[in-house]
Order: C-alpha cells, then sequence, then structure tokens
C-alpha cells in the first residue's frame, strides 16, 4: 500500500511469476495490476488485480481503509488481469456497488454472472459525489476494449486512465515516478503499447483530444508507476506511438532453423551498427538467439521507419515465425515503412519474393529485390555494406 495523497491510496500488487502476458508478451521485469482507493466520505476503489493475488490486495485495502467499507467499485477496464477479483469483493462489501457502462454490464454478466441491481450505469460525463470530491466518467472506447472509460478526479487534477499510459515493468515501493523513471520504464511502456494497444492508434488519439480539456496533473493508469513528474512525456510518448511516428533506423526481424538466415541478419546489424545506424534486431523464433522477440521487434517497429524481415524458405514459403510477424504489422495497421527482405533457401527461395508481396499489401516502401541466397551465409553471397547502403537511402 502506498498512499499518494490525502485522498488517494495505491492497493496494487506486482507479478513477478508470470512469463507471458496475455499468453504472449515476455515479461522479464515484470508487471503490476493496478488498483485505487479514493477515500473521503464515501469510498471508491478502482478497478481490481488479477486473482491470485488476493490476499496482498486485501491486506493493502486494509492498510488503507482499516475497517471502512467500500461504497463503489469502479471498473474502468473489464480485461480479466483487472476484473478477476470483482465476484470476490462483491461478496465481502455487500453494500458495494459496481460502477460502469452501458458495455460494461454484459461482460460482468456474461464474465461473472453479476447481478444487474449491483451495477451503476455511467454515461458519458457522469460523475458520483464521494463528499468533498466526485469522480466523472469519460469513454474511451477500443483503448483496447470497447467498455474501456477513465475516471476523472477534478480536484486532484488525476486521471485514473485503465491501461492507456500502461508499461510492462512492475513497480517499486515508491509506485510514483522520480527523476529519471520514465526514461527507465521508456522501452517497456512502447512494448506494451506496441504488443497491446497498437492496432488502436485513432482511438487512442480521440482519447488524447478528450483529455487535453483537461489539466491533467497525475496519471494513474493500471501497470506501471503512477505519473506525476514525467506526465507531459508519457502523454508526448503515447500521442507520438498512436500517431505511427518513427525515427530514422533499422529494426531487423529474423527467424531461422538452422542459423543461416540468423547469421545473415546479425551480420547486417553488425554492419549498420558500424555504420552509425541506430539499428535493433530480434530472433522471432528464439532458438538462436533468445530474446524478447516478436514482443521486442514490433516494440522496435513503432521506433524506427524501416524493416528487414529476414526468413528462410519454408515449404515454398515464409518461415512461420516471420509470416506471424507480418501479420502482427498487419493487424497494429502499420504503414508507411521501409522494407528489405533477406532468406537463405536450398532448393527454390521463394521466402524473400513473398515477404516483399506481404510488404506491398502493406504499402511499405520495397526498397530493392532483397537478397535470397543459397545454404550457408557467407559475406560474399550477403554484402552487408551493399545492403547497409541500400537501408540508408
Ligand atoms: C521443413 C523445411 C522446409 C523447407 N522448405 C524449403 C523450400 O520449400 N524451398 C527451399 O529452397 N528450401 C527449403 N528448405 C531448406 C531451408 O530453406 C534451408 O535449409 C535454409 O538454409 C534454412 O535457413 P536457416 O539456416 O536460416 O534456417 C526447407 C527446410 C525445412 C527444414
Ligand atoms: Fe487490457
Ligand atoms: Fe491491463
Amino acid at each position: 500500500m502506498k498512499k499518494i495523497s490525502e485522498r488517494i491510496y495505491y492497493v496494487g500488487v506486482n507479478d513477478d511469476t508470470k512469463t507471458l502476458f496475455e499468453g504472449l508478451w515476455p515479461l522479464p521485469y515484470g508487471v503490476s495490476y493496478n488498483s485505487y482507493i479514493v477515500a473521503d466520505s464515501k469510498v471508491a476503489l478502482i478497478d481490481t488485480v488479477e486473482h491470485g493475488f488476493e490476499d496482498e490486495f486485501l491486506a493493502n485495502i486494509n492498510e488503507a481503509l482499516g475497517d471502512r467499507g467500500i461504497d463503489y467499485l469502479i471498473v474502468n477496464h473489464m480485461e480479466p488481469d483487472h476484473s478477476s477479483l470483482i465476484t470476490d469483493m462483491l461478496q465481502r462489501y455487500p453494500d458495494m456497488k459496481i460502477v460502469g457502462n452501458a458495455k460494461t454490464l454484459p461482460m460482468l454478466q456474461g464474465y461473472y454472472g453479476t447481478p444487474a441491481e449491483r451495477v451503476i450505469v455511467m454515461k458519458e460525463g457522469d460523475s458520483i459525489d464521494l463528499g468533498s470530491c466526485s469522480l466523472s466518467f469519460h469513454m474511451i472506447p477500443m483503448v483496447h476494449w470497447p467498455e474501456t472509460m477513465v475516471t476523472w478526479l477534478a480536484e486532484e487534477n488525476t486521471v485514473f486512465s485503465g491501461d492507456a499510459f500502461g508499461t510492462f515493468g512492475a513497480v517499486n515501493e515508491e509506485v510514483v515516478d522520480s527523476e529519471g523513471t520514465f526514461g527507465s520504464f521508456r522501452d517497456e511502456m512502447m512494448r506494451y503499447y506496441s504488443n497491446i494497444v497498437g492496432k488502436y492508434g485513432t482511438p487512442v488519439q480521440s482519447a488524447l483530444k478528450k483529455l487535453s480539456g483537461l489539466e491533467v496533473k497525475r496519471i494513474c493508469s493500471t501497470h506501471g508507476p503512477v505519473w506525476e513528474k514525467s506526465v507531459p512525456e508519457v502523454v508526448a510518448l503515447y500521442d507520438r506511438m498512436s500517431r505511427y511516428e518513427v525515427e530514422r533506423g533499422v529494426c531487423i526481424a529474423y527467424g531461422s532453423m538452422y542459423g543461416n538466415t540468423a547469421a545473415a541478419a546479425e551480420a547486417l546489424a553488425e554492419e549498420l551498427r558500424r555504420q552509425g545506424v541506430p539499428c535493433a534486431v530480434h530472433d522471432l523464433a528464439g532458438n538462436v538467439n533468445p530474446g524478447l522477440g516478436l514482443s521486442g521487434a514490433l516494440r522496435d517497429v513503432f521506433k524506427y521507419d524501416t524493416i528487414v524481415a529476414a526468413s528462410p524458405t519454408y515449404n515454398n514459403g515464409i518461415f512461420p515465425p516471420v509470416e506471424t510477424f507480418m501479420k502482427a504489422l498487419q493487424a497494429r495497421l502499420i504503414k508507411g515503412r521501409r522494407f528489405y527482405a533477406l532468406g537463405s533457401y536450398t532448393w527454390a527461395g521463394s521466402s524473400v519474393n513473398l515477404l516483399n508481396s506481404f510488404a506491398e499489401s502493406l504499402g511499405f516502401d520495397v526498397l530493392a529485390p532483397g537478397l535470397s541466397f543459397p545454404q550457408a551465409y557467407s559475406p560474399e553471397k550477403c554484402n552487408v555494406q551493399e545492403i547497409a547502403s541500400i537501408l540508408k537511402g
């Protein structure tokens, strides 16, 4: 538990054991499920945490409230990492009402069989009075689910933003950001955005427009630190990413069975670095150079303007992890990238042409026919200096 202000308490938890978020995205630095209490004459709890953390969550609530009850449970977002303790809370607090919106209600019923009489349905701009302050509710549909809303506490210029402005990475005991916090979370915030929210650039832009009328001094999201010092940086990063704005640099994403395509991709990365070109390289299958894989590659696609996809030919097609990467770009509506393909084959190479066609269908600028090379990697077959100069343009 951490007291954030006179009225606001952090009662969230860190998850250091889960390895894959949403069953897909690696968590090398853990993740937090944030929940907040606003305690006034009336008490509101904003979102819950994932099941499995009941004891710690209840201890935090207890530490914040003592034997006071909870009047409202505000549900900004129904994804189970925040909602899976709702039934538990309804049982513990029989007088507590859930506060959601018209789209929350059927999800509550479908997931948890929540009785409608326990739910108060809010419309855009509606508010509840807590005594000396009130909470108002603003819909931000598709950031990143349809029922998503934010809760605004005007008296403290604080937005409880759900997953918006969230990041992977467990929080320290301070919870609130300090000097350097934003810098240390920036990459993980980009990875969270690109992996989870990346498809919804337009809804994020609409949400940012809505917030731009408010003088936000504190952001309490559902994952990662509470932002006070770095509110402008956090908002600017979300604005940039949701406009798909990138800088010059290269994201190399490869898959490889026997290391030949990997060797070419890694040699290209080394050459780019040698020439001072910002560059990131990710092994999508993780069998040659395990790392963040697809998750890290997507982050760097939101960072850099040039994509190199490298795949061996596999049954006349693209090696499946690389195909998944291309589909992930399509799903995130990535546009306007510069593109180059390469890969090894043994008897008839087709992966490079297929990657180029895929890239063209996404509207990418395919910089050159690419490099399809037979069997083993060698510097003679793969002139990485030449590829680097194509990529530099
Ligand atoms: C299951 C499987 C399917 C393959 N299909 C093709 C193919 O359709 N055409 C081809 O030229 N080579 C094919 N190959 C050969 C690989 O493309 C070749 O071994 C390549 O060098 C592998 O690159 P890597 O070392 O980056 O995995 C196949 C290999 C495997 C294991
Ligand atoms: Fe979510
Ligand atoms: Fe979440």
